[in-house]
């Protein structure tokens, strides 16, 4: 056997020997979980995925929350004592019902279900988490949003008191966030107060955030405090920060790839091998959404 076969023959036995659960356990031991409050789930949805769930430590010790750091272990570190409660969640704009909502009548609006869902970053790594939440619509139903309403806008809280870190991110706070009103509308569209079926740890953006499975990972805001129904597009963090980088759609799609990378493949977190990437991130039944429209132009 030549030297190159031999190491490519123990590469692949290593590759394989790591893949998988024992990778996973190398990269993150078993630490206790942070306390989390039990949710009261009523129901597993049929929007879940039956592929392997990545495990707690990972998706709690891997975290984009740029208020509490850009390293991807800064905001299970920063964000400890981050205080997320009282909380509430403010609906103003163009609907019949404005509201004021606490964070306990927002978890009464509709039943909690379990949401196991796919989350794709942007920058080209993926997890498998049981969300807890409901419809993002349900919400919207509550306040009657007016027909002139075309767009929903969102914001996170912000405290640079709080979040000291958020000085050095590089990106402007608070965080901003928009979706059309009917990608808002559609029941993929999850309110998210858990995950796991406990409250969210306050690194992935306790006690409220949206998440948006088949669109890239920055659309899902975190811990947030503000929605506005609007009626022109409005703006959003990222698209401010780099906007031939991050458009306001941000559907996940393989076939367009990102200034700087392919986004045709991913990386599952503790998975060694790359997979590819699947259009809408698999979701397709958001497809009808974007019927007739250019997806490389409106990236
Ligand atoms: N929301 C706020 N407020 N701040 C952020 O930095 N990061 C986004 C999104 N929501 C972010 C945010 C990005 S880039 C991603 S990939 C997801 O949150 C990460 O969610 P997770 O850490 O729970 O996996």
């Amino acid at each position: 056997m030549n030297r190159r076969k031999f190491l490519t023959g123990a590469l692949g036995v290593a590759a394989g020997a790591l893949a998988g659960r024992s990778l996973r356990e190398i990269a993150w031991p078993s630490q206790s979980a942070l306390a989390g409050t039990k949710l009261n789930v009523a129901a597993k949805s049929p929007f879940s995925t039956s592929e392997e769930v990545t495990p707690y430590n990972a998706v709690t010790h891997y975290n984009n929350f740029y208020e509490f750091g850009t390293g991807k272990e800064d905001p299970a570190k920063n964000a400890t004592n981050f205080r997320t409660s009282p909380w509430s969640v403010k609906v103003s704009g163009l609907v019949d019902k404005p509201r004021t909502f606490s964070l306990e009548e927002l978890q009464h609006l509709a039943p909690l279900e379990e949401r196991i869902y796919r989350h794709r970053c942007v920058e080209a790594w993926s997890i498998v988490v049981p969300w807890v939440g409901y419809s993002f619509n349900a919400l919207l139903k509550e306040v009657s949003p007016q027909s002139k309403a075309k767009f929903v806008a969102f914001e996170s809280y912000y405290s640079p008191g709080q979040m000291p870190m958020g000085n050095y991110a590089g990106i402007s706070f608070p965080y901003i966030e928009g979706l059309r009103l009917d990608e808002a509308m559609h029941p993929l569209a999850l309110l998210c107060f858990g995950m796991y079926g406990e409250t969210l740890p306050n690194q992935d953006g306790a006690p409220v955030r949206m998440v948006l499975p088949w669109k890239y990972g920055f659309k899902s805001i975190k811990s947030l405090a503000k929605i506005k129904l609007v009626e022109k597009k409005p703006e959003t963090t990222w698209n401010l920060s780099s906007s031939s980088e991050y458009g306001f759609y941000s559907n996940v799609n393989p076939h367009v790839d990102h200034p700087r990378w392919t986004q045709a493949k991913e990386r599952r977190l503790g998975e060694f091998f790359r997979r590819p990437t699947l259009m809408f991130n698999g979701y397709d039944q958001v497809a009808s959404l974007y019927a007739g429209m250019d997806l490389k132009k409106n990236y």
